[in-house]
């Protein structure tokens, strides 16, 4: 054995030797889906997973608006229009997010049947139908996670928010069922957060006062940025192996503070 086979002997050893809580970036990097990393927290948790080591297939319409980052390859995708590519189906995935979804607010009176299948295609029959397409994938990986979005308005009632509540209500039931399907070895989440600054809530906080006002509405006075939500989805797809089925709230103390 010359001094290359020893050196790579010595290294090999060593990986071996590593205890089972301390392995190499190597060892520990993922590959993950993200549908959606164009924009908002998508976008933030696409700049986390890829901070971590870890290797993203990211998908949307616009794919080159995502951050350009070694370890991200972008694929374009209309989910509204077309099957999920085959470009972006890896043999093996240890984790998807599913990020699209909408605020269409408006008087009960004056939503349209419309409105209501559009939110629920986008954030309901999106997320069941790019579920299918990974779930073979899925379960190659040792154990691998699943992460999808409701809002703060399910749990707690808001006025204009039927369409969207109902639609994300489903999303919640179908985190929890899919959790109990899967387990042991796919994890399902979801989390639900309150107004957060990403393109989708632009409308409500295009002004200073408009901001002022939506913060002074929460106990923390404060509304998320899009990476107080990512670093909760990092954690929950990579680092949270005995939690499932579970709804994190990330509402600034919203739907569980009354300041008198
Ligand atoms: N922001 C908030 O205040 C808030 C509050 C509660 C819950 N949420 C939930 O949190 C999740 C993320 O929200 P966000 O604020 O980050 O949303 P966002 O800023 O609108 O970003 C959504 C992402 O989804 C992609 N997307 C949208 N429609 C698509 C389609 N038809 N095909 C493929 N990709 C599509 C967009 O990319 P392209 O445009 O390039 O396609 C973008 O990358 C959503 O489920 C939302 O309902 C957000």
């Amino acid at each position: 054995m010359g001094w290359i086979g020893a050196c790579l002997c010595f290294v090999r050893l060593h990986v071996l030797a590593l205890p089972k809580h301390i392995e190499s970036t190597e060892l520990m990097s993922k590959h993950f889906l993200i549908v959606g990393a164009s924009a908002g927290i998508g976008a933030a948790l696409l700049q986390r997973l890829v901070g971590a080591g870890h290797r993203v297939t990211h998908l949307s319409r616009e794919p080159e608006r995502a951050p350009e980052l070694p370890g991200a390859t972008g694929v374009r995708w209309d989910l509204q229009h077309e099957p999920l590519p085959s470009a972006a189906l890896a043999e093996r995935l240890d984790g998807v997010a599913y990020c699209p979804g909408g605020i269409r607010l408006k008087p009960f009176p004056r939503l349209k049947e419309q409105d209501f299948n559009e939110e629920w295609e986008l954030n309901l029959l999106g997320a069941v139908r790019t579920l299918q397409a990974v779930l073979p994938a899925l379960k190659q990986s040792e154990m691998a996670s699943v992460l999808l979005f409701s809002t703060v308005a399910v749990q707690t009632g808001m006025p204009f928010h039927a369409a969207v509540a109902a639609a994300k209500g489903a999303v919640e039931g179908l985190t929890r069922s899919l959790a109990a399907e899967l387990a042991p070895k796919i994890r399902v989440n979801a989390i639900a957060p309150t107004l957060t600054d990403t393109p989708l809530a632009q409308r409500l906080l295009g002004s200073d006062d408009k901001r002022r006002a939506a913060a002074e509405r929460h106990p923390l006075k404060r509304i998320n940025d899009a990476d107080d939500v990512a670093r909760t989805g990092a954690w929950l797809l990579a680092d949270a192996p005995s939690v499932t089925g579970q709804i994190i709230t990330l509402d600034g103390g919203l739907s569980s503070c009354r300041l008198f």
